[in-house]
């Protein structure tokens, strides 16, 4: 855990983050859906639709970048988790490629602050504990590979026990 980062659980709307990338819980399509996705189609305007229809899609566990259109954040990184199907599916490794993949993009990109939902933790329902400790290790391996390389990373949760049980992974990996 690089010491350098600010890392933090927050409770709100990541719609509202002003950040350099917000990353959004999509689905292959990139065509928008309901949830966080619904959401930031919502707040960025059409325009993000007709620059996503331009990407072709987006597989499992990978990301893709747009801007932000009438977000607050300058960009939205779009990624697609896993959907639950029990756990025997490699859906943990899945998730991790989603943090993985989205920082790493965010890194090609010179993005320095970025805010996470709960991944696949709602329509894609992914338990949550389990969820929250594949993003914490996830974000944590990454940050030590590429210290230095962010200012704030969020994880952005829509209610206080979302951010209780993510704050608690976080905290579990900042101790190890
Ligand atoms: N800000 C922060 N978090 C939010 C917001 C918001 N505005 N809206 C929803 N969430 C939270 C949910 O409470 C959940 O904890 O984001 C988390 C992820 O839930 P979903 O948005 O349902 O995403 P996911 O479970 O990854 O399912 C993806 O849903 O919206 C469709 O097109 C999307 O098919 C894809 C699927």
């Amino acid at each position: 855990m690089s010491a350098d980062v600010r890392w933090d659980v927050v409770t709100g709307d990541l719609t509202r983050c002003a950040t350099d990338a917000i990353v959004n819980a999509a689905n292959s399509s990139l065509l928008g859906g309901g949830g966080v996705d619904g959401a930031i189609h919502r707040a960025a305007g059409p325009r993000l639709l007709a620059e996503c229809r331009t990407l072709g899609g987006c597989p499992t566990g990978e990301a893709r970048i747009t801007a932000g259109y009438q977000l607050a954040a300058r960009h939205v990184i779009h990624t697609v988790g896993p959907v639950w199907q029990g756990g025997g599916n490699g859906e943990a490794r899945l998730l991790a490629s989603c943090y993985t993949a989205s920082l790493t993009l965010a890194l090609d990109h010179g993005l320095r602050t970025i805010a996470f939902p709960a991944i696949s933790t709602g329509i894609y329902g992914y338990p949550k504990q389990a969820a929250a400790a594949v993003a914490a290790d996830a974000v944590n391996q990454l940050l030590l590979e590429e210290p230095g390389g962010f200012d704030d990373i969020f994880f952005v949760c829509f209610d206080e026990a979302s951010a209780a049980i993510y704050a608690d992974a976080v905290q579990a990996v900042r101790s190890s």
